[in-house]
């Protein structure tokens, strides 16, 4: 459609935000007792966004990933991907973890990547193998096709790992520290990489971290989360930030606000 720039665009509703989770508390019974994890969180995710939760360890974010993912149910609230409210797990919502051994030892890369295409997705095997190679060309180990994962380093398990959830085309990417246990350079690498891949073909992104450099390199929206049980302190615009900018005086003063918000008390967003 030709629209000349002086006509005025149709003022439309905003469309509903793809995944809202809404009044979100999660708990475990334990032995004797409830734990708590999360009280009434709600947030909303964009189509594209890159939603960083982050928090201290025991706030609740491996927790609402989980019931993102359709693992644990909510004692209170609800989760709507699209509109429908989120029951049980679906290829629609696929996971990264931070272990490195997420990846069945005796399937070769390839293999691995065509798994759940072919389990969940129902691709015919060829078809498969095909999108799985194509992901394995995107995270560059297109080479490493027929090796195992115990020959792989740790990065390199990661983007398989990547590679395969990309592959199935997830609504959302689900990702919870998938950086936390690589070495420093490693991690800075494997965030710089997450952001080509999403830059070159954007996807909707949650990602999990306790790193406050790490939320503000790789998101656009962060959600700070107080220590246990997780409570919503503050959502903030990171949209400014990434690699390049890290180290700047802007970064480190967004860092210090953030480190303030999560770590004190009585100073509530
Ligand atoms: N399976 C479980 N049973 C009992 N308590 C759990 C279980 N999983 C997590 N918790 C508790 O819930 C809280 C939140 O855990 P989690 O979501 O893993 O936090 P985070 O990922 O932010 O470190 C913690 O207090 C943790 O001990
Ligand atoms: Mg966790």
């Amino acid at each position: 459609m030709v629209r000349d720039e002086a006509t005025p665009v149709a003022v439309q509703a905003p469309a509903p935000a793809l995944l809202q989770v809404d009044g979100v508390s999660l708990e475990y019974v334990a032995q004797d007792r409830i734990v708590r994890a999360t009280h009434r969180v709600s947030f909303e995710v964009q189509r594209g966004d890159r939603f960083v939760l982050l928090g201290p360890s025991g706030c609740g974010k491996s927790s609402l990933l989980k019931a993102i993912g359709g693992f644990i149910a909510p004692t209170e609230g609800e989760i709507r991907l699209a509109g429908a409210a989120v029951r049980e797990p679906g290829p629609d919502r696929i996971a990264v973890f931070q272990e490195f051994d997420q990846l069945p030892p005796w399937k070769t890369v390839l293999a691995n990547v065509m798994f759940p295409l072919q389990a969940a997705r129902r691709l015919p095997r060829a078809e498969a193998s095909e999108q799985a190679m194509q992901a394995l060309v995107r995270v560059g180990l297109a080479d490493f096709a027929k090796a195992y994962p115990h020959t792989l380093s740790g990065g390199m398990k990661q983007r398989v790992a990547i590679a395969r959830a990309l592959a199935m085309q997830p609504t959302v990417l689900l990702m919870d520290e998938p950086f936390a246990a690589l070495d420093a350079l490693t991690r800075r690498r494997m965030q710089e990489e997450l952001l080509t891949l999403w830059a070159d073909a954007p996807f909707t992104l949650i990602f999990v971290t306790h790193s406050i450099e790490e939320a503000l390199v790789v998101g656009n929206r962060i959600l700070l989360l107080s220590p246990h049980p997780g409570r919503v302190r503050a959502e903030l615009d990171a949209q400014r930030f990434g690699l390049h900018s890290a180290g700047s005086a802007d970064f480190q003063a967004q860092a210090r606000r953030i480190h303030r918000l999560l770590f004190e008390e009585d100073r509530p967003a």
